[in-house]
C-alpha cells in the first residue's frame, strides 16, 4: 500500500489538541468509522488491552457535573499517579514553553490562580465538547498495557482528525477515577485519559496557539 507522504504530513501535523468546540454533534455513523478506525492500533502480541467509553449527551453533562463536583471539593482518584519529580530539566522547559503559549492566548497571568482554575474547571466541561471518550486500562496494567493504550490513543486522534473532527486529549480526567467509574458504571479497569471531542471553534484564540517540537537532533539518534 502506498500513501502518499504529504497525506500523512498533512493528517500527522494538522491535528492539534483544540480547547474550544461547537456544540454539534458527531454523527452516528462518523462515530462508528472512526472508533472502528481507531481499534486498527497495533498493540503488544494483538492483545489490545484497551476499552473505551464513548460519552455523549444526558450522560456527557451528568458525568461532566460530577466531575466540576469533585474539583470543587479537591475530591481526586488518580489512576496513575503524577510524579513531576520524573521530569528532567528539559521536559520542565518544554511545559513551560507550553504553558506560556497556552495562558498567553487565554490573556491569563502566570500568577493568576483564580483564573488558571477557572480554565481547569472549563476543561472538565471537556471545553465546550459535545462528546468525551474515556481510554481504559485493566486495573492491573503495567508499562506494557500502557503504551498499547497510548498507541490507541494517538490512533484515535488521527482517525479523528481525518474526519475532520476535533479533539483534546485530556490527562486531567484520570485524576478523577472514581467520578468516571460512579457515572459510567464501571466496577474495574483505570482510567488512564480522556479524549473530549467534536467540531472546533476556529475563531477561538485558544485554537490558534502554535507549539512547536524539539528539533529532530534532540530525541532521535541515527546509527549504522
Ligand atoms: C496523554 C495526554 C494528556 C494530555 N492532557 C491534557 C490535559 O489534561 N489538558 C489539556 O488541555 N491538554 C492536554 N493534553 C494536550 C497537550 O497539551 C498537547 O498535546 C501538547 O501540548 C501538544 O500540542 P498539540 O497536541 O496541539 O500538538 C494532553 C496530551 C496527551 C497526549
Amino acid at each position: 500500500m502506498t500513501v502518499l507522504p504529504e497525506h500523512a504530513e498533512e493528517l500527522i501535523r494538522g491535528r492539534r489538541a483544540v480547547r474550544s468546540f461547537r456544540p454539534d454533534a458527531v454523527p452516528g455513523e462518523t462515530l462508528q468509522a472512526i472508533f472502528s478506525l481507531a481499534g486498527a492500533a497495533p498493540s503488544n502480541s494483538n492483545t489490545q488491552p484497551w476499552s473505551v467509553e464513548v460519552v455523549s449527551g444526558a450522560t456527557r453533562d451528568r458525568l461532566s457535573e460530577s466531575l466540576l463536583a469533585a474539583h470543587a471539593e479537591q475530591r481526586f482518584s488518580v489512576d496513575f499517579p503524577y510524579q513531576d519529580e520524573l521530569y528532567s530539566a528539559v521536559h520542565r522547559e518544554r511545559r513551560s514553553a507550553f504553558g506560556s503559549a497556552l495562558y498567553g492566548a487565554l490573556d491569563i497571568a502566570r500568577d493568576d490562580h483564580e483564573a488558571r482554575d477557572a480554565f481547569q474547571a472549563e476543561s472538565l466541561r471537556f471545553y465546550g465538547a459535545p462528546h468525551v471518550a474515556l481510554l481504559l486500562t485493566p486495573s492491573n496494567a503495567d508499562a506494557r498495557m500502557v503504551a498499547d493504550v497510548g498507541m490507541y490513543g494517538q490512533t484515535l486522534l488521527l482517525a479523528m482528525a481525518a474526519h475532520g473532527v476535533a479533539s483534546c486529549p485530556q490527562g486531567l480526567l484520570g485524576f478523577y477515577g472514581d467520578v468516571v467509574r460512579d457515572c459510567l458504571g464501571i466496577r474495574d479497569r483505570k482510567v488512564l485519559f480522556g479524549v473530549s471531542f467534536g467540531y472546533a471553534q476556529d475563531s477561538a484564540p485558544v485554537n490558534q496557539i502554535e507549539v512547536g517540537r524539539a528539533d529532530l537532533g534532540e530525541t532521535t539518534r541515527f546509527h549504522g
